[in-house]
């Protein structure tokens, strides 16, 4: 049986990720963070089902703990690692740059050095960003477009990027860098735009929110679903040999027509929702990414299955679902209401 380490396990890729290679006959092996609340909310349906039979077994760590990450990897011996950790909100990098920058340097170069280590085969997999490049061209961006970041976070991916190149050069070891563009799912952390909105439709239908604040609604980018993007990791992982590898639609969207096919969804207009904060604009705006993922389509077989629009109006139809529950749960004074109108 394969073994793979997850890091970042309790996010939206390491759920998606770790359903994909349990379901290939994977053992996982997932680092989470120790919080004053319960943070496995993702993959609590996961643990259930398998970590009695050992099949997904846990480990508190932390990508600022060097040492953890060492006698972790040594006692595993894992066949793929996935480092998909980090502080990965772009907006809140430009808050608390020190913690997401050292997250997303200091953490792959401890997992690369331990690696290099450990004196076994292990395949190597960094979560690189279509944010590396910085959205100032409208052009399909591919495996050789130029990086120009612009937030403390898309600095951190590009220092790890190239520090992954550097070890499977100078080590001849299999690290991959894969280069997605935003993908989304009804796992989405709350706060990233696309989320934030299907999430405020589910409970403006439900009568329990009156408005969405958003900040730029004209930024473009190359939505895709996250169930797609987890397969394509797995995929260079398998290839012949470790290279980096664009993931995206090769489709590019506003925030403006996420909201259009949302709302149309459900019968509303966004307009009559949608207020600007300006709390919500950005330092420095990446404006449009759209990605060409041809590489990737000819030598790994991989292409998106979901559509933008159907990507869209399956986060609707999740968090109706969820609005609805909260509603009951809200009338019965058994939660009380945190979100913003
Ligand atoms: P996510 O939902 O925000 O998940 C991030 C994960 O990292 C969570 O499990 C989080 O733990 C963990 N984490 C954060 N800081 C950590 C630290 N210091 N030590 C250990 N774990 C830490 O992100 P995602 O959407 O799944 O993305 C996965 C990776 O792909 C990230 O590296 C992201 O930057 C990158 N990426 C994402 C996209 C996208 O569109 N989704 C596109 C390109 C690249 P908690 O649950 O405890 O917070
Ligand atoms: N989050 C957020 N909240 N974004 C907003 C809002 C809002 O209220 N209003 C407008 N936007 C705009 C942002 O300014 C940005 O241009 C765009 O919507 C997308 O923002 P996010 O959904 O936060 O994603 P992101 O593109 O900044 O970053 C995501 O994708 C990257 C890949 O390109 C994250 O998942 C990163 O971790 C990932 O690397």
């Amino acid at each position: 049986m394969k073994k793979a380490f997850i890091t970042g396990v309790t996010g939206q890729d390491g759920y998606y990720l770790s359903k994909f290679l349990i379901d290939k006959g994977y053992e996982v092996h997932g680092t989470i963070r120790r919080s004053s609340t319960f943070n496995t909310k993702r993959i609590d349906e996961l643990i259930s089902q398998y970590s009695e039979k050992k099949i997904l077994n846990l480990y508190y760590s932390d990508l600022l703990d060097p040492s953890s990450l060492n006698s972790l990897l040594q006692n595993i011996q894992p066949d793929e690692v996935y480092n998909l950790a980090a502080q990965s909100h772009v907006a809140v990098s430009f808050k608390n740059p020190h913690f997401s920058v050292s997250t997303s340097t200091n953490g792959p170069v401890s997992l690369l050095e331990s690696v290099k280590n450990l004196g076994k085969e292990i395949k190597y997999y960094q979560a690189s960003s279509s944010e590396m490049y910085g959205g100032v061209s409208t052009d399909y961006l591919d495996e050789n477009s130029i990086f120009d970041p612009k937030s403390p976070y898309a600095a951190g991916k590009v220092f790890a990027h190239h520090m992954t190149k550097i070890y499977r050069e100078s080590y001849n070891l299999f690290c991959v860098n894969g280069i997605l563009f935003n993908h989304e799912s009804p796992e989405r952390g709350e706060t990233f735009v696309t989320r934030k909105i299907t999430r405020g439709i589910g409970r403006i239908v439900h009568g329990i929110q009156n408005n969405i604040s958003l900040g730029n609604l004209d930024a473009v980018r190359d939505w895709g679903f996250a169930g797609d993007y987890v397969e394509a990791m797995w995929l260079m992982m398998q290839y012949k040999e470790a290279d980096d590898w664009v993931i995206a639609t090769g489709e590019a969207h506003s925030v403006k027509e996420f909201l259009d096919i949302s709302f149309n969804h459900v019968g509303l207009k966004w307009e009559d929702y949608v207020k600007i904060d300006e709390k919500y604009i950005r330092p420095n705006e990446v404006n449009h990414l759209l990605g060409n993922p041809n590489k990737a389509k000819n030598l790994l077989d991989w292409k998106p299955k979901v559509s933008f629009e159907d990507l869209a109006v399956m986060m609707v139809e999740s968090d109706l679902k969820l609005a609805e529950q909260e509603k009951v749960l809200l009338e019965k004074n058994l939660i009380s209401k945190t979100w913003e109108d």
